[in-house]
């Protein structure tokens, strides 16, 4: 099955289907991770105000661009408004220092990060109660957090504007607002979405995995904290032995299963050979029945690994988007 190397975009504009992932990465070590990236052919940059690292990003996408605005034009950025700016009067100061840490005049892509909120608390992006949990602020709403959003895109300053982390509930519900034009969520082999993936593709919406790879940093943070089990999908015998057929890494199996799943993929690494490995996934392609195989590996809600969790007190939000965490 081929699959198109971008999602087009409703204006013609294209989101390129790999991406590269800034997450849990500190800005000197991420800024070299993106010069490797570049030089691998990745164009399109997840980050987030939340990761706290946008000046690494930035600092590397500004030595690549130079004074060349054509070069800018080859780049799709996308950043996240942070969980304690999902309310109309801070979305602006929040997207303006996204804006300014990442060194752009505009950004292609912007994203609610979640439906959930903290407190706004100028300089903490994750304030805490003293008990470990989150400040959580109850009362916001994404709807009135979406339209102030809409107005950064009539502004010219963001091109596309997007939403992270929401139900199927919540994407129909902003949706009858203004449809947003990506929806990035966790999909990975044991936590494959096939529900939120249909509503989206109803909508017309296209899908960003995050977490293409299963977050094994996250993972294992996680287990340690809960106790709970998550596989390292890298090692799954179905996906090694697919590897070994195509003389492909589990890692390039991963992702292309997911290509061909119809979502866009955004692995993050620091290791340079990982960097390129994660992006050759054009030039071998899975059966129909490797993608039944893989397809059966899916645990469902089960699989979720990016839960929230290790955000205590967020599952209390009216807008918190798991119902089976309580
Ligand atoms: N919207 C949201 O709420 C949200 C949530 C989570 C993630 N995201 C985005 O999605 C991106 C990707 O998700 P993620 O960072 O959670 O996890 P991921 O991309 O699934 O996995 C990253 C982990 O896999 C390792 N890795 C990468 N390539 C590999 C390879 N070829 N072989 C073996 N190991 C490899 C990395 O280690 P090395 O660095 O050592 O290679 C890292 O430990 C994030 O960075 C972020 O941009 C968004």
């Amino acid at each position: 099955m081929s699959v198109p190397e971008y999602f087009e975009l409703e204006n013609g504009d294209r989101m390129p289907r790999v991406g590269f992932g800034t997450w849990q990465t500190s800005e000197d070590v991420l800024e070299k991770a993106v010069d490797a990236a570049l030089n691998a052919g990745y164009r399109h940059f997840d980050s987030a105000r939340a990761y706290e690292n946008e000046k690494g990003l930035g600092r590397a996408l500004s030595r690549w661009i130079g004074d060349n605005e054509e070069k800018r034009k080859q780049l799709f950025i996308v950043t996240k408004l942070p969980p304690g700016g999902n309310r109309p009067d801070v979305v602006d100061e929040y997207f303006s220092g996204s804006l300014s840490d990442l060194g752009l005049s505009y950004i292609d892509m912007y994203l609610m990060h979640t439906p959930f909120s903290f407190e706004h608390i100028p300089g903490d992006l994750h304030p805490k109660n003293p008990d470990g949990s989150m400040k959580v602020d109850l009362t916001t709403d994404i709807v009135s957090t979406w339209k102030e959003m809409l107005k950064l895109k009539e502004s010219g300053r963001v091109k596309h504007l997007g939403v992270s982390n929401v139900n199927e509930e919540q994407l129909k519900r902003l949706t009858a607002i203004a449809k947003p034009e990506c929806l990035q969520v966790e999909v990975h082999i044991l936590c494959q979405q096939a529900p939120l993936l249909e509503a989206a593709k109803r909508l017309g919406i296209p899908v960003v995995a995050y977490s293409p790879l299963g977050s094994r940093a996250l993972a294992d943070l996680l287990a340690s904290k809960t106790g709970r089990v998550f596989p390292n999908q890298l090692e799954l015998p179905a996906v090694q032995k697919i590897a070994q057929k195509y003389s492909r890494t589990p890692a390039q199996v991963l992702l292309r299963y997911l290509l061909q799943h119809g979502v866009a993929v955004i692995p993050k690494s620091t290791d340079p050979t990982r960097i390129k490995q994660n992006i050759s996934v054009w030039d071998f392609e899975l059966s129909e029945s490797e993608m039944k195989e893989l397809r059966a590996l899916d645990r469902g809600e089960a699989g979720r690994i990016c839960d929230f969790g290790f955000f205590g007190g967020v599952e209390k939000h009216p807008e918190f988007p798991f119902k089976n965490r309580t």
